[in-house]
């Protein structure tokens, strides 16, 4: 007998290979540059999606605050109005405490201890900390230790006092710069030019990334190399966004995850190492290096916020990234 095809039948047929064929969109949002440790692995992550993944997955990679500012990152991934985010580990406060962990300043002695704390269960164990939020942790990504940048030249600690520094959204960084009696002005990353140029505030702490690609360099003649903390990222995902992807599909997705860390953190650091040298090279700012003594005056000036933190963060996650210096 033959088949009776009728106009619905056909109708019905053509919307369910149009729902099938429908790619899953992947808002991917950062606020730095493309040029950076970030911005290379969202560039890296939709192009090895696209390519492993042909019409079932789709990247849309929105770099330098174009979508979103870092303050409104967070809100938006919980909605799920994006899907991938990597915001710096300062930006994490309002949904747990224990990543403050990473902005207690001179705890790591250089990007290896922080690599060598994030492998280890309690590092791992962190990418899991905001799961009550709806946020879960894929990966941690590097981009490098903060220099001290100023409108003047910054030895000791004392010289910073009562200038005004503009801070990440973090009261342990607030909380440094009290310490050396200087004041801070939460500001997201996109302004950090502006009021610089402006005069709103006088100085930053940032990787060397940060300050050739947004050329700060240009507007901070004293730059301190003084590696006093950590700016890393979380890459991160709605929750209920990532665990109800297809299975077979998450399981490439974490593939890539995986490849693309590898590649972030093997170049992080000599991207740095490069964009400290453009800065050098362009001549606007005097870079200070510290004698050994000075940068240890630095350290015991700013070490009592790891006590005002330590029981918030937790004290078992404070000794264990203390071990982790060699
Ligand atoms: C900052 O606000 O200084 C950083 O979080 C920017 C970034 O994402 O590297």
């Amino acid at each position: 007998m033959k088949p009776i095809i009728t106009l619905a039948s056909v109708v019905l047929a053509l919307a369910s290979v149009t729902v099938q064929a429908d790619p899953i969109v992947i808002k991917f949002s950062h606020v730095v540059t493309e040029d950076t440790p970030k911005g290379n692995g969202a560039v890296l992550f939709k192009r090895l999606v696209e390519e492993r993944l042909p019409g079932q997955v789709v990247v849309e990679v929105y770099p330098n605050s174009t979508l979103l500012r870092d303050a409104d990152e967070l809100e938006a991934l919980r909605k799920n109005e994006v899907q991938l985010l990597a915001p710096s580990l300062a930006n994490f406060q309002k949904y747990t405490k224990q990543l403050q962990i990473f902005d207690l300043p001179f705890l790591f002695d250089d990007q290896d201890s922080v690599d060598r704390f994030q492998k280890r269960a309690k590092g791992k164990q962190l990418l899991r900390s905001m799961e009550s939020s709806g946020i879960v942790g894929l990966a941690f990504w590097h981009n490098g230790l903060k220099q001290l940048s100023a409108t003047r030249p910054l030895r000791r600690p004392s010289d910073a006092a009562g200038l005004t520094f503009r801070i990440q959204q973090s009261s342990v960084i607030e909380a440094q710069f009290a310490q050396i009696g200087a004041s801070s002005r939460m500001l997201p990353f996109s302004e950090v030019f502006g009021a610089l140029q402006n005069g709103t505030v006088k100085g930053a702490e940032n990787p060397w990334s940060n300050i050739y690609s947004k050329k700060l360099h240009t507007l901070q003649p004293y730059i301190t190399e003084s590696n006093h903390g950590v700016l890393d990222y979380m890459l991160v995902s709605n929750s209920s966004f990532w665990y109800s992807l297809p299975h077979s599909i998450r399981v490439v997705l974490e593939g890539i995850v995986d490849e693309v860390t590898y590649s972030v953190n093997q170049q992080a650091e000599a991207l740095n190492k490069a964009e400290r040298e453009r800065v050098r090279q362009a001549g606007t700012s005097e870079i200070i290096t510290l004698t050994a003594e000075e940068r240890e005056a630095w350290r015991n000036a700013m070490r009592p916020v790891w006590k005002q933190f330590e029981a918030e963060i937790g004290p078992d996650i404070v000794k264990a990234a203390e071990t982790v210096n060699r």
